[in-house]
């Protein structure tokens, strides 16, 4: 197995600038024409705050660059003043618009301010685990696989709400709702600093719910975490992107176990399980290994040869069961890319996809079975950029997965022609036969 990343330690900056999600706010991230460059770049601003983090004047006006959203404002000057109402309009979206989608998914509808506070506030309560869960995470071996972890450790939750088991409980339902979306970035980022070797870092309420994960994943003794906004965002965006995507391996795992009637912690670890695999949400993963096996951008056509002829494997990113040409996330993962890239720089691993899409795109092996890139093929990019070691990827998948399970979940239960999930099959093997034990034969030499 190719060794991961999941060796370099948390603040190592793992290429270029490119700071770990523990440190990427000290050094703040770099501008593009400054990447290279081992100087910090200017101050970013506080959060929420419509200071600029760096102005120039240019003829009578500002310049001001928002290093959490990449826009670029131009505010008036008159008299050598700026009015204050101009600087308004400097606004990053909702820092928690995750977890408006999380409702949206669960109830049809937008939440109104009044249940969205509510929302917030129920999972921030709720983003603590019992301290024996501690305990049990601790048990894994040092280099257990980050989505193992957070495999069992889902079903293990079942263990200490037993009344989640209510399902048709409306009670129950939403507080175990509640409790898998606070808890599952817990868990998540205590499995990474287990194999870290690093001590849990506890959650902290007063961040939005990816800073409060990217704390959790990187805090190290900074007295207040605040998460690199560039990072934030991007992820944020990855977790809305992943939130649901219809009856998938791993979303059809979450029903036919939970057509049992399970808890739901069960239920959604069956998810998290299909999700490891490489074909489903593991190939983000396969996606950098198969790229660091090129190892360079002259050996892509070579590689390609080998996908084509079915020696090299599949080309790990291409293809969709639904998607029979580019798949609508991907493309808004690679201008997300884009983004990133501008602050830790293009390397050659993003040198070496660009090319392998380059070349697939005008192949006619891959057109005429209408493979093209797929969600995976960027943001496995996207996750090493921000210093996440390989195998958390797939992790991180699942994060934004939970709320689309759960709501699936749900609508199962209630949907009352939903009965227990029990495909027919048509058995093909051989006919009736007497029974004739074999147990006493001699094995034959
Ligand atoms: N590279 C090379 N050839 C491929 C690829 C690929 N990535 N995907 C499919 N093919 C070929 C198959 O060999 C087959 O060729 P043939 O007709 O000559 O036999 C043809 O295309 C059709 O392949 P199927 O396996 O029938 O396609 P299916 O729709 O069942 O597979 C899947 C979809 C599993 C995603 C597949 O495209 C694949 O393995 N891709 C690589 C893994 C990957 O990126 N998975 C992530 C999916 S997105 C997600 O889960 C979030």
């Amino acid at each position: 197995m190719p060794k991961t990343g999941s060796t370099a330690p948390p603040a190592a900056a793992p290429k270029k600038n490119t700071a770990s999600p523990a440190r990427s706010a000290r050094p703040k991230p770099a501008p593009a024409s400054n990447r290279n460059s081992a100087k910090p770049a200017a101050a970013a601003p506080s959060r929420n705050s419509a200071k600029p983090s760096a102005a120039t004047p240019s003829g009578s006006a500002l310049e001001i660059k928002d290093t959490r959203t990449s826009k670029t404002y131009s505010i008036p000057v008159a008299e050598g003043a700026i009015r204050a109402n101009d600087l308004k309009k400097i606004k990053t979206d909702n820092p928690d618009a995750f977890l408006e989608v999380a409702w949206l998914l669960r109830h049809g509808e937008l939440p109104t301010q009044q249940e969205y506070d509510q929302f917030v506030h129920d999972i921030t309560f709720h983003t603590y685990v019992h301290e024996n869960m501690r305990k049990f995470l601790e048990g894994f071996r040092y280099d257990a696989h980050p989505m193992a972890i957070l495999n069992s450790s889902i079903a293990g939750l079942a263990s200490f709400y037993p009344s989640a088991r209510n399902i048709f409980d409306e009670t129950e339902r939403n507080i175990s709702i509640i409790r898998l979306l606070a808890k599952t970035p817990t868990i998540a980022a205590f499995s990474y600093r287990h194999v870290k070797g690093l001590p849990f870092v506890y959650p902290d309420n007063r961040l939005s719910y990816v800073e409060n994960f990217l704390s959790m994943v990187a805090r190290m003794s900074e007295s207040k975490y605040e998460a690199n906004p560039v990072f934030a965002r991007a992820l944020e965006i990855l977790f809305i992107l992943h939130a649901d995507h219809e009856q998938n391996c791993s979303t059809s795992a979450v029903r036919g176990v939970g057509s049992s009637h399970v808890d739901p912690f069960s239920a959604v670890s069956a998810g998290v399980a299909a999700l490891f695999g490489p074909l489903h949400g593991g190939a983000n993963e396969q996606v950098l290994r198969m790229i660091k096996e090129i190892g360079t951008v002259k050996n892509v056509p070579k590689f390609i040869e080998s996908v084509k002829s079915g020696e090299g494997g599949r080309l790990m990113g291409f293809g969709h069961r639904v998607y029979k040409s580019y798949d609508p996330r991907a493309k808004i993962v690679k201008k997300l890319a884009d983004e990133v890239f501008n602050v830790v720089g293009v390397d050659k691993d993003l040198e070496i996809a660009l090319e392998l899409e380059r070349i697939a795109l005008a192949d006619d092996y891959f057109v005429s079975r209408k493979l093209y890139p797929n969600v995976d093929f960027y943001t496995g990019l996207i996750y090493r950029s921000m210093a996440f070691p390989m195998d958390f990827f797939t992790v991180l998948f699942a994060i934004g997965r939970m709320p689309g399970w759960l709501a699936q979940w749900e609508e199962m239960l209630l949907d009352k022609e939903q009965k227990i999930s029990r495909p027919r099959q048509i058995y093909i093997g051989a006919g009736e036969r007497a029974y004739r034990s074999r147990l006493t034969e001699k094995a034959s030499l």
